[in-house]
C-alpha cells in the first residue's frame, strides 16, 4: 500500500507541460506517473460527443464499462484502458475539447476519481490534471499547482505541433486554450484551482528543467526524494 505522502499531485491550465514535467517527476522517484487527463480524453473517444447529455445513471454505467491500470513506471509508465494501452489518438486538441465537456459531468467524475484513487492507493504516484490536490488526493504528501499565461501556453503548444510537422495558427491554438480554460475553470463539480497546500509555480518565464528543479527543491527540503535527497 502507498502512503499517502508519497503522492505527488501537478494541477494546471492546458498546455502548461504537466505530462512532460510529471514523467520527469516520476522518474526521479522511480514511481509511476497518471494522466488523468488521458482517462478523461479516453472516455470522451469511447463514449462520442455528446456523452455529456445522457441521463446520468446512463452515463455513469457507460463509464464504468471502462477500467484503468498502469503498468511500469517513470517515463515508461503506460496507462491501459481495459487492458489496452491508451495511444496518441486521445491527444488531439478535438478530443481535448470534448473531453473538457465531459469532464463537466458529475457521474464521469465520480467514476474516474474511484479509478484514480484505488490506483493511489497500491502504488507511489505522480498524479497529473485538474482537481489531483483539491479533490481526488487532498492528503498528497506534495502538491503542485503550475500556471503560465495562455500566450506563453498557445506558443509552447505550437512548438509542439511543429515539431510533429504540422502548421497550426497561433491565434487558433490561444483561442482554444482561452476557451477549454474557462470551461475548466467555470465548471460546478472540481473546477481547475489551486489546493490551499499547494505550491504555485509560475512557469511563463521557466523552460522545463527549471520547473523540475523547484518541483525536486520543494519535494527534497521535504525528505520526499529517493535516499533522503
Ligand atoms: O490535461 P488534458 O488537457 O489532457 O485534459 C483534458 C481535459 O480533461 C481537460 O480540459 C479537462 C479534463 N480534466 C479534468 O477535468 N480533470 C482532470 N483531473 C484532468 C483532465
Amino acid at each position: 500500500m502507498s502512503d499517502i505522502l508519497s503522492v505527488v499531485t501537478l494541477d494546471g491550465p492546458a498546455g502548461v507541460g504537466k505530462t512532460t514535467l510529471a514523467r520527469r517527476v516520476a522518474d526521479t522517484l522511480g514511481a509511476p506517473y497518471l494522466d488523468t487527463g488521458a482517462m478523461f480524453r479516453c472516455l470522451a473517444l469511447k463514449l462520442g460527443p455528446g456523452a455529456e447529455r445522457l441521463p446520468g445513471g446512463e452515463l455513469r454505467e457507460r463509464c464504468a464499462a471502462w477500467t484503468f491500470s498502469l503498468a511500469g513506471s517513470g517515463s515508461g509508465t503506460t496507462l491501459l484502458c481495459n487492458g489496452v494501452p491508451v495511444r496518441g489518438e486521445v491527444r488531439t486538441e478535438e478530443v481535448g475539447m470534448l473531453a473538457s465537456r465531459l469532464a463537466a459531468a458529475p457521474e464521469v467524475r465520480d467514476v474516474l476519481k474511484a479509478a484514480q484513487q484505488a490506483i493511489g492507493a497500491s502504488t507511489a504516484l505522480v498524479a497529473e490534471g485538474r482537481d489531483m490536490g483539491t479533490v481526488v488526493f487532498p492528503h498528497a504528501g506534495f502538491k503542485f499547482f503550475l500556471d503560465a499565461t495562455p500566450e506563453v501556453r498557445a506558443m509552447r503548444r505550437l512548438r509542439e505541433l511543429e515539431e510533429r510537422g504540422e502548421r497550426p495558427d497561433l491565434a487558433v491554438l490561444t483561442e482554444q486554450i482561452r476557451k477549454r480554460d474557462a470551461m475548466d475553470r467555470n465548471r460546478a463539480v472540481a473546477p481547475l484551482r489551486p489546493a490551499q497546500d499547494a505550491v504555485i509555480v509560475d512557469t511563463s518565464t521557466l523552460d522545463i528543467q527549471g520547473v523540475l528543479g523547484v518541483i525536486l527543491h520543494h519535494i527534497s527540503v521535504r525528505g520526499g526524494l529517493p535516499g533522503g535527497r
